[in-house]
């Protein structure tokens, strides 16, 4: 990753990330979730950032034990300051330590305990002790994988840290999106900064890159300055990736819909699993169309309110 989510990205990241409806993203995972009847105990968050959606994770009631991975210490440190300051606040969990150094939490909730541990990791190899029965990544993530054997290394990790029934659960940006984003500047006005955002498109290399530019409301202090690039996998390359990896059945979403993803979808979603049979453990075509229509539903909703 060439030099992104620095420190002073990582303080802005939220504020500049405010309009993105995480928690309508947190209903269709346990949408996805509920369709392949999945109750998971223990989940992995690839690329987790300052950890809006791990917090989502926390939500789910079956969940006892949360690991959020993410490549920038900086990202990780706001991840695990935010859970500190919620906690602190918080009714209801009963009681929690952190131990500093691993940055591992512990968490009561009547009679529930839960464990999350934030670690500073690439995604491109990673190992555990214990396997996990969810593993999830949000937000184009793996797009920022722009070297084909990263990608095949990520999900080569990811397979072998899968518990035997598990789910990898993850979106992408789809090559469509990445060749067909306008190439335009704008600037963010922040309450103590400004950033100036330069979007910069290699379509015939399917790559993205954002090149921004941070100023903070203070003479005294320097501009910083970060790229950040993404790019465009085929849904075909996605599949003999994963396949190459170990995963023996997929599902490919346009993504927030039940309906299959296409190379010209936005956003994609994908379930992986290891077991060749695991996805046809399933609530069957008419809940799929019902939490279809809902998962529409509910899109025009929050994209009305995005643009009203
Ligand atoms: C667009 S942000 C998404 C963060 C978070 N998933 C969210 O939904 O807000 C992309 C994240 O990917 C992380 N990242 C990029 N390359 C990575 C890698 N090789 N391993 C782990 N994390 C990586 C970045 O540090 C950043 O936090």
């Amino acid at each position: 990753m060439e030099h992104s989510y620095t420190t002073y990205f990582a303080e802005i990241y939220d504020d500049v990330m405010k309009n993105v409806p995480y928690k309508y993203w947190s209903r269709y995972l346990s949408d996805l979730l509920k369709y392949y009847k999945h109750q998971p105990d223990s989940v992995l968050e690839l690329a987790s950032g300052t950890s809006n959606m791990t917090f989502k994770l926390i939500e789910l009631k079956s969940v006892n034990r949360i690991t959020a991975l993410d490549l920038s210490p900086a990202m990780i440190s706001k991840a695990a300051e935010k859970l500190e300051t919620k906690l602190q606040n918080s009714q209801e969990f009963s009681s929690f330590s952190a131990a500093e150094k691993e940055m591992s939490y512990q968490l009561q909730q009547k009679q529930r305990q839960l464990r999350i541990n934030f670690k500073a990791q690439n995604m491109t190899e990673f190992s555990f002790e214990n396997k996990f029965d969810l593993i999830v990544s949000f937000f184009d993530s793996l797009n920022y994988l722009t070297d084909i054997d990263q990608l095949q290394n990520c999900f080569k990790s990811t397979a072998s840290s899968l518990s035997r029934d598990g789910l990898f659960i993850f979106d992408m940006n789809s090559v469509g999106r990445i060749k067909t984003i306008e190439e335009k500047s704008f600037v963010i006005e922040g309450d103590s900064y400004e950033c100036f955002w330069e979007d910069v498109v290699k379509a015939k290399e399917n790559l993205w890159q954002v090149k921004l530019k941070i100023c903070p409301d203070n003479d005294q202090l320097p501009c910083f300055e970060e790229t950040h690039s993404e790019r465009g996998y085929k849904i075909e390359t996605i599949l003999r990736l994963l396949k190459n990896s170990g995963f023996k059945a997929v599902d490919v979403y346009n993504a927030f819909s039940f309906a299959r993803g296409r190379n010209n979808s936005d956003r994609l979603y994908f379930a992986a699993a290891r077991n060749k049979d695991r996805l046809q453990t399933n609530q069957g075509q008419l809940k799929k169309m019902y939490y279809g229509i809902k998962n529409r539903v509910d899109y025009f909703l929050v994209s009305l309110k995005y643009f009203l």
